[in-house]
């Protein structure tokens, strides 16, 4: 398993090609999986092990990733802490309680997550077990930042206006909410690794929506706390979109990859994050919906940004979109490997 070429490109380690998985691999562009959820929710699907490892296990089969990602949801958290959480149909998800108080973060209920999401381990579990030894599996959370504007907003936002409000206000009760969450994030990703994770992401999706300052007042102390507190040897993702303003504050939190999105140019990224660490990214989504040359050509830009430097894994910017042709996936994955071959993949 050490020798898993993502494994070795998290470790910046030469591979013979380039490891490539996609953020959202296993979704509603794959049609099992729309078979799939016809006749189960999205949330009992999260809660069904076998299921979310069926799934998980499925999207790797059908593609030809390198890596495979547990399949569950970065809200799964949030619903033992009492806030009410709901997937609706169209809407996205609905936290029915959110905080908006100091005294609302008082009231968080923080168990431990081996009590309070065990379908999860249990699904790493079953996943491990089923998959080739040659693919790791990603375990990931959401990080504080992201986690917190969902519990603010109540759900998916444009401006983060609540989110900040409360930031702003009440420093004091960011600051306790941070803290929990670090510590309920830091239990959940080591009960992930025990369970059979051999890396884990961690997405703080939103956090672009901060300025440099904002980031490293209010968020860069508690993405240290919690990244210096997981399990050591396991290597950390530490994702974000629209950072380009914030890489180098990312890169300072921590994690052995950074995640990049497509709003910059991989090698500037590269440069300003460190080619002391690894990276990861960062074709455009959107990209599988052109033609196959056009198609090409992007992926040829993101592995020349790299100048063949050991350390990348191919990704897209962000997570696939329900409404991609399946086939534009499979032919992505086979392209990244065929392009960046020094030696023609064999572990398929
Ligand atoms: O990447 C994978 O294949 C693993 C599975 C995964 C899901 N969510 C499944 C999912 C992962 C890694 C996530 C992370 C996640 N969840 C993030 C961070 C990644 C990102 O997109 O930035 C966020 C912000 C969420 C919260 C979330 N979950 C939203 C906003 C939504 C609704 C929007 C949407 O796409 O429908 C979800 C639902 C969700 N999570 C779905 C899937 C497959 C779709 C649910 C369905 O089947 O209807």
């Amino acid at each position: 398993m050490k020798d898993a070429i993502f494994l070795q490109a998290c470790r910046r380690e030469p591979t013979p090609y380039r490891p490539v998985w996609l953020m959202r691999q296993a979704g509603r562009y794959m049609p099992e999986y729309r078979a799939l959820r016809e006749r189960v929710p999205f949330l009992t699907l999260c809660k069904s092990p076998d299921l979310a490892a069926q799934v998980t296990v499925q999207a790797v089969e059908r593609l030809g990733v390198d890596a495979a990602i547990i399949f569950a949801d970065i809200l799964l958290i949030v619903e033992p802490m009492g806030v009410g959480l709901e997937f609706s149909q169209g809407d996205g998800p609905v936290i029915h309680r959110p905080v908006r108080m100091g005294t609302d973060v008082d009231q968080l209920v923080e168990s431990q997550p081996a009590d309070a999401v065990p379908f999860v381990f249990e699904a790493i579990r079953q996943a491990r077990a089923s998959l080739p030894t040659h693919i790791p599996l990603i375990g990931f959370s959401g990080a504080p930042f992201t986690i917190a504007s969902y519990l603010i907003e109540g759900g998916s936002s444009r401006h983060y206006i609540e989110t900040k409000r409360f930031m702003y206000h009440d420093p004091g009760a960011w600051w306790a909410l941070m803290e929990r969450l670090v510590r309920v994030i830091t239990a959940y990703v080591n009960g992930q690794i025990a369970a059979g994770a051999q890396a884990v992401q961690l997405f703080d999706s939103w956090v672009g929506c901060l300025s440099p300052e904002d980031y490293r007042l209010f968020i860069l102390p508690h993405m240290k706390i919690l990244i210096q507190g997981i399990t050591p040897g396991t290597p950390v993702i530490h994702f974000g979109t629209e950072t380009a303003g914030l890489l180098e504050l990312l890169a300072e939190a921590g994690g052995d990859v950074i995640g990049v999105d497509w709003r910059i140019d991989l090698h500037e990224a590269w440069r300003r994050i460190g080619f002391d660490r690894a990276v990861q990214g960062n074709l455009d989504p959107v990209a599988l919906f052109a033609p196959r040359d056009e198609l090409r050509q992007q992926v040829k830009r993101v592995l020349a940004a790299t100048a063949g430097r050991p350390g990348h894994i191919f990704n897209l910017g962000h997570g696939i979109l329900p409404q991609t042709p399946v086939e534009n996936v499979i032919a992505l994955v086979e392209m990244v490997h065929e392009m960046s071959a020094t030696r023609v993949p064999s572990s398929k």
